[in-house]
């Protein structure tokens, strides 16, 4: 099983562009968190494409609904963790409303995209305190794919049916009108730290 997950991340890392080498990398505390966002972005993309080929944008809904948070509280349980996907804009407020840090950075990401900074490149880690006391922060970078497009680009462009589904589950709805290439969102990942050390071994829950 270790074998296939550094499979996936050595050949995640070339896709990506972001190695060369040919031996798959060592699993440090500096790999890890763009190894658990590499999982569930895999994940959630090999299911989504599945979906949306055997039954087009309606069907693939229930993935980005169901299957999307499933993972992310598996991957929370599994890594200590605390794992979310944020949006710019957002289609489900209670899971992905980014917090007043999120949203800091996520200007920032904008920004620097805007300078000609390519996403995959935008990834932060930080230490921060907030009411869970001090936390580690990382913060990676999701671009608006052509594969996005169809749930969250242009409205005019949807077909009638999947125009009255998202407006029947997302009322509020404010993730569509996203361009080829904009800031999507991001992958946010926090932990607490005590006395300078990750409370990894206690796996928290993202929702308590
Ligand atoms: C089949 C339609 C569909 C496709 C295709 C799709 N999404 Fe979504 N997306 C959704 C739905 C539905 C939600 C709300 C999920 C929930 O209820 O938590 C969502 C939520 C999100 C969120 C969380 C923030 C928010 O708005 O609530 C992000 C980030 C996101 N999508 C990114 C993407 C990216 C990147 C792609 C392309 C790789 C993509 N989506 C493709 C339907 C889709």
């Amino acid at each position: 099983m270790l074998d296939g997950f550094l499979k996936n991340l050595f050949e995640g890392l070339l896709l990506s562009g972001g190695m060369t080498a040919m031996s798959p990398p060592p699993l440090t505390p500096e790999t890890e968190p763009d190894a658990i966002i590499l999982r569930y972005q895999q994940e959630l993309s090999g299911q989504l494409k599945a979906a949306m080929q055997a039954g087009g944008p309606v069907a693939a809904i229930g993935i980005c609904k169901e299957l999307a948070p499933a993972i992310a509280t598996r991957l929370s349980q599994e890594t200590g963790w605390q794992v979310r996907r944020i949006g710019t804009r957002v289609r489900n407020p209670e899971l992905g409303l980014p917090d007043a840090w999120e949203q800091e950075r996520l200007a920032e990401f904008a920004s620097r995209m805007a300078a000609g900074e390519r996403p995959e490149a935008l990834g932060l880690r930080a230490t921060v305190e907030d009411a869970q006391g001090r936390v580690e922060r990382y913060l990676r970078a999701i671009p608006t794919q052509a594969a996005c497009l169809a749930c969250h680009g242009d409205p005019a462009a949807q077909p009638e049916a999947l125009r009255a589904a998202l407006a029947h589950h997302y009322p509020h709805d404010g993730a569509i009108g996203y361009q080829l290439g904009e800031l999507r969102g991001a992958f946010s990942l926090k932990r607490g730290i005590r006395n300078g050390v990750a409370e990894s071994s206690q796996p928290t829950s993202p929702h308590p």
